[in-house]
């Protein structure tokens, strides 16, 4: 029978054809027999090429990997299902992480559909809104915190060495594993790798994750060059760029509200090895990309999402894009994840009586 095609929802004769990150590249993912083959769905987001932007910029091909469209609206779930198949295998009863809200969300999903239990640790009265509830809905256990991420996750990483805890923060190699298929989509999608992604980085696990999912497609042929890295961090969070611990992290863009980044090293390393840098957007930089690609492209994410397009404009600005090159800036979340960010920037509805007149008249219709 013929391999059905990797993006079909279903097959010619109405079957459901597997989906997700595992049944998709489970020939690159440690897995072994016993490990589950379980899926929400997650991965195969879109590259949407830009429409106005990329002419705007200068830039002459440029694509935004999607990455809000995942079944939690985040990129977490790519690896999160990696992660919790490995705790299933190992008879794990209960999953634990630290989260700036997407974390947590996602691993609340799988939890609650898998049948594990799952405790999350928050930074109170940090985190989006929507994020919370996203984790209490799918049935997690909720601690916040008095303290920052960076606190967070030094708790659970403690709580999670009792036995049948598996933390799932990207700390996790497993993780990891399941993120780097989102550089393989990019690969898959572009017929090679492109020439610079930029690509937001908080705790620096996702950064850490393209550049192993692109080494490694790189390595086995399937893509004739690898990118240059090129991470953004929010000012007030910066610390890979200033070469120090933030004690006290500040950002709009709470999801990258991190000071010392787990895998801070792995970051310097991609950026190091591919000949690309991490630099520093501001908050109002961060939220004016926002808006420009929610009203030029129709691609609303959230702030953390957008400054790598932020980092995009300024480098550009800059002449430090050539413009002969392809360019992807990784969207990492949903703008709808938080739009309490955005919300004070933008023009209130037009009050008008319900009358057709009245709204055309004022409408200059
Ligand atoms: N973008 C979004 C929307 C995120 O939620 C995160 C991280 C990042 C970017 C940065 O990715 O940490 O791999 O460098 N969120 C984590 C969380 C920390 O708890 O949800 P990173």
């Amino acid at each position: 029978m013929a391999r059905p095609a990797r993006t079909a929802a279903g097959g010619a004769d109405g079957r459901i054809v597997p989906g997700g990150v595992i049944a998709r590249f489970g020939d690159r993912l440690p897995l072994t027999d016993r490990t589950p083959r379980i899926s929400l769905n997650e991965g195969d987001t879109p590259l949407i090429r830009s429409l106005n932007i990329g002419p705007e910029l200068g830039v002459r091909e440029l694509y935004f990997k999607f990455e809000g469209l995942n079944p939690t609206g985040s990129f977490k779930d790519r690896g999160m299902v990696v992660a919790v198949a490995k705790a299933l295998e190992a008879g794990s009863h209960t999953l634990m992480c630290a989260s700036t809200g997407n974390t947590s969300a996602s691993a609340a999903a799988y939890a609650g559909r898998f049948g594990l239990r799952c405790v999350v640790l928050i930074p109170e009265g940090k985190i989006a809104p929507s994020k919370l509830v996203q984790a209490q809905v799918y049935g997690a256990r909720v601690v916040a915190i008095e303290g920052n991420f960076d606190d967070a996750l030094e708790a659970v990483r403690l709580l999670s060495e009792s036995a049948g805890v598996t933390l799932v923060n990207s700390v996790n190699p497993n993780r990891i594993e399941g993120q780097k298929t989102a550089a393989f989509e990019v690969v898959d999608a572009l017929g090679d790798a492109p020439d610079m992604l930029f690509i937001p980085v908080g705790n620096a696990g996702n950064i850490t994750a393209y550049w192993k999912g692109f080494k490694e497609y790189h390595a086995d042929g399937l893509s004739t060059q690898l990118p240059q890295m090129i991470g953004a961090q929010a000012e007030g969070a910066a610390p890979i760029v200033r070469g120090e611990v933030v004690a006290d992290p500040r950002t709009v863009a709470s999801a990258i509200r991190i000071g010392n980044p787990a895998s801070w090293e792995q970051a310097t390393t991609a950026r190091d090895e591919s000949g690309g840098v991490i630099e520093a957007v501001t908050d109002g930089e961060i939220l004016s990309a926002q808006r420009l690609l929610a009203a030029s492209e129709g691609i609303f994410a959230e702030p953390a999402s957008s400054a790598s397009l932020a980092l995009l404009a300024k480098l550009s600005h800059a002449g430090r894009v050539p413009p002969e090159s392809t360019v992807v800036c990784v969207l990492t979340g949903s703008g709808l994840k938080d739009p309490s960010a955005t919300e004070e920037h933008l023009l209130p509805p037009l009050r008008l009586p319900a009358n057709a007149r009245a709204i055309a008249k004022a409408l200059k219709l």
